[in-house]
C-alpha cells in the first residue's frame, strides 16, 4: 500500500530591493485595478523578501513594482501580516517621533515626525474595503510604507545635507561591496 503526500507548492521569489538614490524608487505608484493571481503571487514574494530582509514593512515600489499595495508584519513572531491595497489615510491626528529606517537606505537610522494615530480606508487581501485605526510601530509602518507610493523617502524629513551625506555613503558603499542589511520599515 501506498501512501501518497500531496503537497501543494508554493512558489515565492525574493525580489531587489531597490536603494536610495534609485530614481526609480520616486515613481508615483498607480492604483491596483485588479486582485488576481498575479498580485497575489506579487504579495507573497513581499512577505518573501520583507521577512528575510529582515524588515517590518514593504512598500510595492520598493521592489519595482508601481502599484499601491504594501505589505507589513510588526510583530516578533511574525504571524500578523498585513496587506494594504490603495490604501488612504482618511483621519489622523497626534504627533510622535519616532527612530525610522528602511530597507532602501541600508544602515541608517533617523528620527522622523509623524501622526500618532491614523485611520486607514483600504482593501484587503480579498478585496474587502475594510477601515482601520493603526498607531503605535504598526501606525508609523504603514505611514512610512504609504509615503513609498508617493515615492516619498524617510531621508526626504531630513536636512540636505544630511540627505546628501547619506546618499554619498551608500554610493560608496554599494562601490566597494553590498553591505548587510538591519534596517527595519
Ligand atoms: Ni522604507
Amino acid at each position: 500500500m501506498h501512501n501518497y503526500l500531496v503537497v501543494e507548492i508554493k512558489f515565492m521569489a525574493k525580489l531587489k530591493i531597490l536603494e536610495f538614490p534609485n530614481p526609480r524608487l520616486r515613481i508615483k505608484a498607480h492604483p491596483v485595478e485588479a486582485i488576481d493571481e498575479k498580485l497575489n503571487q506579487k504579495i507573497d514574494d513581499m512577505f518573501e523578501t520583507m521577512y528575510e530582509a529582515p524588515g517590518i514593512g514593504l512598500a510595492a515600489t520598493q521592489v519595482d513594482y508601481h502599484y499601491r499595495l504594501l505589505v507589513a508584519d510588526v510583530s516578533a513572531e511574525k504571524n500578523e501580516p498585513w496587506v494594504l491595497i490603495n490604501p488612504v489615510i482618511i483621519e489622523k491626528d497626534g504627533v510622535e517621533v519616532t527612530e525610522e529606517g528602511c530597507l532602501s537606505v541600508p544602515g541608517y537610522f533617523e528620527e522622523v515626525e509623524r501622526a500618532e494615530h491614523v485611520k486607514v480606508r483600504y482593501l484587503d487581501r480579498s478585496g474587502s474595503q475594510v477601515e482601520t485605526e493603526f498607531d503605535g510601530l504598526l501606525g508609523v509602518c504603514v505611514q512610512h510604507e504609504m509615503d513609498h507610493l508617493e515615492g516619498k523617502l524617510f531621508v526626504d524629513y531630513l536636512s540636505e545635507v544630511k540627505r546628501q551625506r547619506i546618499r554619498k555613503r551608500l554610493e560608496k558603499n554599494r562601490r566597494h561591496h553590498s553591505q548587510g542589511t538591519a534596517a527595519v520599515l
